[in-house]
């Protein structure tokens, strides 16, 4: 059967799917939605159709689909007497790779290091039951790290642990993301309290009795579960700063969790201590709540030139807190220079009632405007995280479908 090409211009190399359908049309759609000249095959066809005068060098996705000899015959057999080059990433099941490795086509240590990418690429996902962990047998290594949304202004007060809470509960409830609440405000955190919840063990208390011999415990462990659903943990329930709260050590604990769940929120301490650096270094967006007063402003000026020392200039995302209260959107924009991706408008005495009953004001107060300003916010979010959205087919779902067999690239 002959190959069918995709009308794309090759602007970008061309890619030949030996796949069977489902997947082959889907890896094909998403290909050229991103601008690849696409050459689909079907399973077992010969590679060679795929070579043309315009395409002298290939790209091949090919399925070992239980017969690595095949397979690996075929790569040579497209392979020999062309002057052109062909890359191959073969899709293999665990049984299949010794058989690869034998046909002298692939190092197994390759397979690693797509692993190392496919983390590093920060794979998108929507719930935890979109992991890729769920679709099988995968080291959980390869579970998509969740984002982690750091929230921040060194100046007191602008609403930073009110943000983080309420922002988690609309990702936990509305979201369905399993959401963990780290409170990293050391001094005077107090997020477990004003969700009614006791001080559970902190990561302090547990790295203590770790460097005593205990066995490790993650943040998930530690964590107490709110009756949204959001995990909560604390750094620390000692204000005096603690010998176990190295940088290295937090970050280590968040990169860890970031396997576990779907998204993690940070509530820091106004400060730019080396905790908090070490917070920027590993956060995705760094939320920073400003309200419409000038000494807000100010630190958020501040805080932006600190930002572009530190190398995060663009992870900063400003939020507009009790934005309804004089000074218009545009002009705080132009006076801090970082647009605004969302407002909280002012809710007045409901994030108190909230408290009182142990409760946000998404499950407490769920058609209040501020609630909708809260899903606003997650929206964009959630949006700008994982890129653009796909309504017809997930990204995370094509992922999985691939990543259900191992992926080994062969150059
Ligand atoms: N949009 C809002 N509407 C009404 N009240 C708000 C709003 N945002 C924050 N507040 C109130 O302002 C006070 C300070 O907010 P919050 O504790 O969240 O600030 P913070 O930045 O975390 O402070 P700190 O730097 O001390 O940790 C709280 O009483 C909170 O309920
Ligand atoms: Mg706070």
């Amino acid at each position: 059967m002959g190959a069918t090409r995709s009308p794309v211009e090759p602007s970008r190399p061309s890619i030949a799917i030996s796949l069977a359908e489902p997947e082959r049309s889907e890896l094909d759609a998403a290909l050229t939605a991103a601008g690849y000249n696409t050459i689909q095959l079907q399973p077992g066809e010969s590679i060679v159709e795929a070579f043309s005068a315009s395409t002298p060098t290939l790209i091949a996705v090919v399925d070992v689909a239980g017969d690595p000899a095949a397979a690996a015959a075929r790569v040579e057999e497209a392979r020999r007497g062309r002057a052109g080059h062909l890359s191959v990433m073969f899709l293999a099941g665990d049984a299949e790779l010794d058989g690869l490795e034998a046909a002298g086509l692939v190092d197994v240590d390759e397979i690693w290091r797509v692993e190392a990418m496919a983390i590093r690429a920060q794979v998108p996902t929507e719930h935890s039951s979109d992991a890729v962990l769920s679709g099988g047998n995968v080291d959980s290594t390869w579970t998509p790290a969740a984002p982690v949304f750091a929230v921040f202004n060194p100046k007191g007060g602008v609403g930073k642990t009110t943000i983080a809470t309420n922002l988690a509960a609309v990702l936990q409830i509305r979201k369905r993301l399993n959401v963990l609440l780290l409170d990293a405000d050391t001094v005077t955190g107090h997020v477990a309290m004003s969700l009614g919840l006791p001080n559970g063990r902190s990561a302090a208390d547990s790295w203590i009795d770790e460097d005593a011999g205990y066995t490790h415990e993650s943040l998930l462990d530690l964590a107490t579960v709110h009756s949204s659903g959001i995990r909560v943990v604390a750094l620390s329930s000692n204000p005096l700063s603690h010998p176990t709260l190295k940088p290295d050590r937090v970050t280590d604990a968040i990169s860890e969790a970031r396997h576990a769940v779907d998204a993690i929120i940070v509530d820091m301490h106004p400060s730019y201590s080396d905790v908090n650096l070490g917070i920027f270094a590993i956060a995705d967006r760094i939320i920073v709540p400003v309200t419409p007063d000038l000494p807000a402003m100010r630190a958020a000026i501040q805080l932006k030139e600190v930002a572009v020392e530190v190398g995060v200039r663009d992870r900063l995302a400003m939020i507009i807190n009790r934005a309804n209260s004089g000074v218009t959107v545009a002009d705080m924009e132009s006076t801090v220079g970082l647009p605004a991706v969302a407002h909280i408008r002012s809710a007045g005495l409901h994030f108190v009632w909230s408290a009182n009953a142990g409760m946000t004001l998404i499950d407490k107060f769920p058609r209040h405007q501020a609630t909708q300003d809260f899903e606003h916010l997650a929206n964009r979010l959630v949006a700008s995280y994982s890129g653009e959205p796909a309504p017809q087919r997930s990204t995370s779902s094509l992922l999985r479908n691939l990543f259900g067999r191992k992926a080994i690239v062969e150059a």
